[in-house]
């Protein structure tokens, strides 16, 4: 497993002077994601006219990310952020006469910003009981009512793994929609939209996915996407351009111009996923996280995620003061991920056993400073 690490580390030049353990917020910038960033700016400094070859583009990134999720790359839409994939999504259901939308209480907070000020649905929140929601309470909240249900992959403050396929059933059962946020999941914990039978997912591409911000991927059920009218939706989301009616697929849930730069870092950095394959570095991850964890909890340290469920790919410590921890560690080159009172470890495929540890001390250390 630690083969990953010596094999791909050279690509991340940061890595020679930082420890980057903070994949849940951004990840290290691979050189093949800096050229492609690089080729943009050059495009327009040196080249002139990029809008073909942008097009392009952006059209390899939609494949990369359909292979990432085993989609078609019409369900895929290229949206600029998570949130505006699921402004879009809102602003579609009015086909369906129900009312009723139901997210959890470890869905990013902007999921509830999304559903507050959509005035016309009333909602439901899933709480979650000790770190975790068990599938009881998706059969309880969810009801024929409800258009449509939200649930993270990924608990971002902990990196609790929910079961995906499992919940599926239980919201098509009920006849509702489901959709995924799989922001934090994206890149390091696989995924199988078909097998699982997920109606809408969306990632963006800072995290996990090895890109910059500016870009995020919407899938979209093919024979969904085509009964859905999103309100949210332009020229990129029409079958031409110019032309008023809606395109055939996904594509109907774009509005204007993507991020061109971020298209291309995208499409650099996903290939290079899918280069490695996401069922390598979930080993990897889920293989460190682990030894992290017990190597934490021999500290003395209390770890912030349920214990005995699926092994998270991040390991999140309880910190009351986790801002000023990370500025600590931050000086001495270890860039970790602090969310309120919780300090992220967040590894990637790059990242070895030793850094989690090393860091793990510092972190320790801090707490019998105080
Ligand atoms: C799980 C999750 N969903 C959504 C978001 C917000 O994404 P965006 O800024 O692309 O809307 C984040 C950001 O950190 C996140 O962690």
């Amino acid at each position: 497993m630690e083969h990953l690490p010596e094999q791909y580390r050279q690509l991340f030049p940061t890595l020679q002077t930082h420890m980057m353990l903070a994949s849940c917020s951004q990840s290290a910038l691979a050189e093949p994601v800096s050229r492609a960033i690089q080729d943009y700016h050059d495009s327009l400094l040196h080249r002139g006219t990029n809008w073909k070859e942008a097009i392009e583009k952006t059209e390899s990134a939609r494949n990369e990310f359909t292979k990432l999720i085993g989609a078609e790359p019409d369900e895929v839409a290229i949206v600029p952020s998570v949130s505006d994939a699921l402004v879009s999504v809102a602003s579609a259901l009015s086909v369906f006469r129900k009312k009723h939308v139901v997210y959890t209480e470890m869905d990013f907070p902007a999921v509830s910003h999304v559903w507050q000020a959509q005035c016309d649905y009333h909602v439901s929140v899933i709480p979650s009981i000790d770190g975790v929601i068990p599938l009881e309470q998706y059969e309880t909240h969810i009801s024929e009512e409800t258009v449509l249900t939200c649930v993270p992959h990924v608990h971002y403050r902990d990196g609790y793994v929910q079961d995906i396929k499992a919940i599926a059933e239980i919201s098509q059962r009920k006849g509702s929609l489901l959709f995924v946020d799989a922001y934090q999941s994206a890149g390091h914990i696989p995924i199988d939209v078909k097998e699982w039978g997920v109606d809408i997912l969306a990632a963006g591409t800072r995290k996990y996915l090895l890109g910059i911000p500016g870009v995020a991927f919407l899938y979209v059920r093919k024979e969904l996407a085509d009964a859905l009218k999103p309100k949210a939706s332009a020229w990129f989301g029409r079958e031409n351009g110019f032309d008023g009616a809606y395109a055939k697929d996904a594509r109907r849930f774009q509005t204007g111009t993507p991020a061109f730069i971020s298209v291309y870092a995208a499409a650099a950095a996903l290939s290079l996923l899918n280069h490695i394959g996401v069922s390598h570095i979930r080993n990897h991850v889920k293989t460190i996280c682990a030894d992290a964890c017990q190597y934490a909890a021999a500290k003395g340290l209390q770890l912030a995620s349920a214990q005995g469920g699926v092994q998270p790919g991040m390991v999140a410590i309880r910190d009351e003061r986790a801002s000023e921890t990370a500025e600590l560690l931050k000086k001495k080159k270890v860039i970790c991920a602090p969310r309120d009172e919780v300090i992220r470890l967040a590894p990637h495929f790059y990242n070895t056993k030793e850094e989690m540890r090393h860091a793990i001390d510092e972190i320790a250390a801090k707490m019998i400073d105080k």
